[in-house]
């Protein structure tokens, strides 16, 4: 069973910890180890419980990332929907990142969450008034809309929306978003329904076309009713990656460290024109190595064969086969960071025919001899020298969430990216990715995402996991 040090976690861990231990009836200790309990006999197949889902709660802020934002105006404006409480949180997460965050607040919002809760968290004046005399003396909303580096609406109401596409000015918030020429950032929030209406769709391409920029809405379970389906606001954390995004682009916190992404598929021969295969396009892996690269690290990129173009500002080793691939990984250690994405075969043919093999009128197929081919996540991830950070990817088509899970203790990872590749998934070959982080300390569960997006993530965490490990981890699973 794994050893754990409870004093070392953050103090909102620790909390989250107390809390579910009471809800329990046990010690912090005994609910962390049954936390862990649960990643070491997961629930047999049945993906639809994430057992540990809820776990211990993000990663701790790195140093690194205390000032990520300093120096940085943000105007945030809160409109009149049921996640106007999740404003809170994000102002909590902007200002820890060093952010200076002004609020406006509409007649709606007001009705949700208080000006005076909103106000002590950004620790300013909260503006709510379009015709306020103290602030109009000198053209308050003209100011407002100017002295800021990027305008955040978070959560945006359909209603804001549509008047922002529209033009109209009949509020506080409306006029400075029509007064502004700062970049915008919308963060939608509404019933799923409200997001498909038809209304609302051309709004969206409105203020898309109009250069507006927006995070979300992400597909889940709606606060207010038993709904699902998409509309639900992107988390305060992801809305505090995409501001950094847009307001710190060059930011490489992965300068001076190494990686190694392996990608797309294997082919293995059968003869010299024929070999076995999958369906692997390569678009994962090569978003992640490009992703890695953009944050500053130094990337070595083993491909299988793909027809995709290789991505700029990487090193990259082109393979055929899982031996050659193996290979390839172990020539580019040691390295700081290992993302295995490839679809590695897991068989190969014995005997590779070394020409074509013909047909026999009248005699069946020559039945194939198929051997083992190398476990390279688990060589990475039990190497004498293993990188600080393994990551794994399970493609499954049935059980994910416990394959996974199995899957992150035996191959010696730290991540693993478990996603679902049935036929209907559309994952393998397309351009989205739905994906679960299975870690020791939990299951995130993503929302559908564009492949870059989920390596921009992935990358993010990894820099945050990669500092965090050398701080020493708060929780050390005890076997690797
Ligand atoms: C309980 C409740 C929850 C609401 N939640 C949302 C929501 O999540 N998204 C949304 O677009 N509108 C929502 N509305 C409707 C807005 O509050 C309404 O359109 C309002 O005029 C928005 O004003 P504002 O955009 O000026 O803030 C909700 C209304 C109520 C009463």
């Amino acid at each position: 069973m794994a050893s754990l040090t409870i004093r070392n976690l953050d103090a909102g861990a620790k909390q989250r910890l107390r809390e579910r231990a009471a809800r329990n009836g046990r010690s912090m200790e005994e609910e962390a180890r049954a936390l862990l309990g649960a990643l070491d006999h997961p629930a047999s197949g049945d993906d639809s419980q994430d057992t540990a889902a809820t776990a211990l709660g993000p990663t701790p802020l790195r140093e690194a990332d205390r000032t990520v934002l300093a120096g940085k105006r943000i105007l945030l404006i809160i409109s009149g929907g049921i996640a106007a409480y999740k404003a809170l949180d994000l102002i909590r997460r902007l200002r820890e990142r060093g952010a200076r965050v002004r609020v406006i607040m509409t007649a709606g919002a007001c009705e949700f969450v208080t000006p005076l809760a909103v106000g002590a968290l950004a620790a300013d004046k909260v503006y709510t008034d379009l015709f306020s005399r103290e602030d109009e003396q000198d053209v308050g909303h003209i100011r407002l809309a100017r002295q800021c580096d990027l305008i955040v609406v978070a959560p945006a109401t359909a209603d804001l929306m549509a008047k922002m596409a529209a033009g109209l000015a009949d509020d506080l918030a409306t006029a400075v978003l029509l007064a502004t020429d700062r970049p915008v950032l919308l963060a939608p929030a509404m019933n799923p329904v409200m997001w498909s209406h038809a209304a609302t769709r051309r709004n969206v391409a409105q203020l898309q076309a109009d250069g507006i920029a927006l995070i979300g809405p992400e597909t889940g379970e709606m606060a207010e009713s038993c709904e699902t389906g998409r509309g639900r606001m992107a988390e305060p954390l992801q809305i505090a990656e995409a501001i950094i995004r847009h307001l710190v682009p060059g930011r490489r916190p992965l300068k001076g460290r190494k990686a190694i992404v392996t990608s797309g598929p294997t082919h293995e021969p059968i003869d010299p024109v024929r070999y076995i295969a999958n369906r692997s396009s390569g678009r994962q892996g090569h978003a992640i190595a490009a992703a890695l690269a953009k944050l500053g690290a130094e990337v070595t990129l083993i491909s299988g064969p793909v027809t995709i173009e290789d991505p700029a500002g990487v090193t990259m080793v082109h393979v055929e086969t899982a031996r050659q691939m193996l290979t390839a990984v172990e020539h580019a250690m040691p390295a700081d960071i290992a993302v295995m994405v490839a679809a590695v075969a897991d068989w190969r043919v014995v005997h590779a025919a070394d020409n074509k093999i013909k047909k026999k009128p009248g005699e069946g197929p020559e039945p194939l001899e198929l051997e083992e081919n190398p476990d390279i996540l688990k060589a990475v991830g039990h190497a004498d020298d293993r990188p600080a950070i393994v990551v794994g990817f399970a493609a499954e088509t049935a059980n994910v969430l416990a394959n996974a899970q199995a899957k992150l203790q035996r191959k010696g990872a730290d991540f693993i990216v478990a996603n679902d590749v049935s036929p209907d998934s559309g994952v393998m070959g397309g351009t989205r990715n739905a994906v679960r982080i299975v870690s020791p300390t939990g299951v995130e569960t993503w929302p559908d995402l564009d492949k870059q997006e989920v390596a921009m993530r992935l990358a993010e965490r990894i820099a945050s996991a990669l500092v965090g490990n050398e701080a020493g981890g708060a929780l050390q699973q005890g076997s690797r």
